[in-house]
């Protein structure tokens, strides 16, 4: 690393990556310096603890996502991003990817860069006012060549959306796999968090986070709720129905073709961080709903991705659910969900890591 006083333009540009969004804020990334303009990112996956990742695509998307950040970063300093190979004897677990940025290219700043570190994720509800043609346009626009979104608006389709995220939901809940991301990711007690969700961040109204705070103690603590209180319930209104409703629409984001492999899935990721930080500059806030597509894969796939017996069943009535919503064409090559809408900034948000502990230590 430079060790003067002034970081280096290429730290400065890593600087700015950090802000890539990631998979419960996993940021699943480690840099190498290669020289003042080349960098090697060591990714990962979480795929040994963590049920919604068993096959490494969402990771592979927040890859993606990074990537992109770094180019638009690079834009800023009048570089552009020459090449971003992935090492092929790297393992799929653990992909590397070593970027070559061009100095002297003069690209003039990509007005999407201005959003890297405003663009947060909202878990809460928005207001309804659907999008008009601009923003629709613009968003399109800017997932570019490759890639289109299906719009899921109006208050019967966003009731329905909603009703499919409500029973994935309670998949989610009742999985003691899952129970353990849960436990693992929350960070209790704060608005602001480095390498976790800060409790403040997840949507929930105060009394809501403390009995989740209690109830998340013990796996047994929460099996309890979810038989005699109906325990899956307030959570499910408040987190997954009411902001399901609360927007202007979702969408999907569709590649032209079927992602095959950690490419098509690195690629997507970038077209979702171009999406979110089109929505971010147009005012909009923006969550994603990743979890139905990966239950839908799972089922698709026939993956047992739970010591729960009933685990593929249920996976089976999402992916139907999802299919009746959007149609088989599009689920075979939705890479990416969420919903968008004019709404509140958040007040809670996580963090990034600091740059010194993102470096790769061999
Ligand atoms: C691939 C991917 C999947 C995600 N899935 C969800 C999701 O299903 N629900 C959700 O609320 N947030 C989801 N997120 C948002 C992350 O939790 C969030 O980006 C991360 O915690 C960092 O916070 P920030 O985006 O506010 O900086 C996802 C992000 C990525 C990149």
């Amino acid at each position: 690393m430079n060790s003067s006083a002034e970081p280096s333009p290429l730290l400065r540009v890593l600087d700015r990556g950090r802000w890539a969004p990631s998979g419960d804020n996993m940021q699943v990334w480690r840099f190498e310096v290669m020289g003042p303009h080349a960098l090697r990112v060591h990714g990962f996956d979480t795929r040994s603890h963590c049920v919604y990742d068993l096959d490494g695509h969402p990771s592979q998307i927040s890859l993606g996502a990074l990537l992109e950040t770094l180019a638009l970063a690079a834009s800023e300093m009048g570089w552009s991003l020459e090449e971003a190979r992935r090492l092929p004897e790297s393992p799929e677990e653990k992909p590397v990817f070593e970027l070559r940025f061009d100095p002297d290219a003069a690209c003039p700043p990509d007005p999407l860069a201005r959003a890297i570190e405003t663009r947060c994720v909202q878990r809460r509800p928005f207001r309804t006012r659907p999008l008009n043609d601009g923003e629709k346009r613009a968003m399109e626009a800017a997932v570019g060549a490759g890639y289109s979104l299906l719009w899921l608006e109006g208050a019967a389709t966003r009731w329905r959306t909603a009703k499919l995220l409500f029973h994935s939901a309670k998949l989610r809940l009742t999985l003691p796999e899952a129970y353990e991301v849960h436990r693992d990711v929350i960070e209790w007690g704060t608005r602001f968090s480095k390498d976790r969700i800060p409790d403040a961040a997840l949507g929930a109204n105060p009394a809501t986070v403390a009995l989740m705070r209690q109830v998340m103690k013990s796996w047994g603590r929460v099996q309890l709720m979810n038989r005699f209180f109906a325990g899956t319930w307030a959570p499910r209104i408040e987190l997954d129905l009411l902001p399901g409703l609360g927007c202007a629409a979702h969408f999907v984001l569709l590649a032209d073709r079927p992602a095959a492999d950690i490419d098509d899935y690195v690629a997507a990721g970038r077209a979702m961080q171009r999406l979110w930080l089109s929505a971010t500059t147009l005012g909009l806030q923006f969550q994603p709903e990743v979890t139905p597509l990966v239950f839908a894969r799972y089922a698709r796939e026939k993956r047992v991705f739970s010591s729960v017996t009933s685990c593929l069943p249920r996976a089976q009535r999402v992916k139907e659910r999802l299919e009746d919503l959007i149609g088989q064409d599009a689920l075979a090559r939705a890479v990416f969900m969420g919903r968008v809408g004019e709404g509140d900034v958040p007040t809670a948000r996580s963090l990034r890591k600091d740059l010194a502990e993102l470096m790769h230590k061999p």
